[in-house]
């Protein structure tokens, strides 16, 4: 079973440089990437999210910034995640709520297995906890 989880990405330099990580498809995440997406200039004040997928899996990526993910399965158990650097994702399988916060000028990178489509999404609390 499809549990989240953080993954640790490789990171590519060293300090007097700077740094590269990658992600490849199938390789260090488990589905093809369909649609890449990024949120910016989000108020830090703001809370984001508030929806579960039926299929979508994600990997998201705090590339500046600090990320805040409480993640609720469909038993209501929620477990926090926080994203404070570039060389970690979050895999988000379907079927997790997401309530999502930001820093000041945090970028979150998306990396997605399907294509935007509001028909997978569920954005009712009480509708995810009674339908999983
Ligand atoms: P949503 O996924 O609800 O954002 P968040 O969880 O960060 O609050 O998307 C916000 C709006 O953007 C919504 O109207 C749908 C639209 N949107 C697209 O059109 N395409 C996309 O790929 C995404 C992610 C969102």
């Amino acid at each position: 079973m499809n549990i989240p989880k953080l993954i640790q990405l490789n990171k590519i330099g060293e300090p007097t440089l700077g740094y590269i990580s990658v992600v490849e498809n199938n390789e260090n995440i488990p589905f093809e990437i369909k649609r890449v997406y990024w949120t910016y200039f989000t108020p830090n004040l703001v809370e984001r999210g508030a929806h579960a997928h039926k299929k979508l899996q994600q990997l998201i990526v705090a590339v500046s910034g600090i990320i805040d993910f409480t993640l609720i399965d469909s038993k209501g158990n929620k477990t926090n995640y926080v994203l404070d650097n570039p060389d970690i994702g979050l895999y988000i399988p379907n079927g997790y709520w997401r309530e999502i916060r930001f820093s000041h000028s945090a970028v979150l990178l998306c990396l997605a297995s399907e294509k935007y489509d509001e028909n997978d999404y569920i954005r009712s609390l009480n509708e995810f906890i009674k339908n999983e």
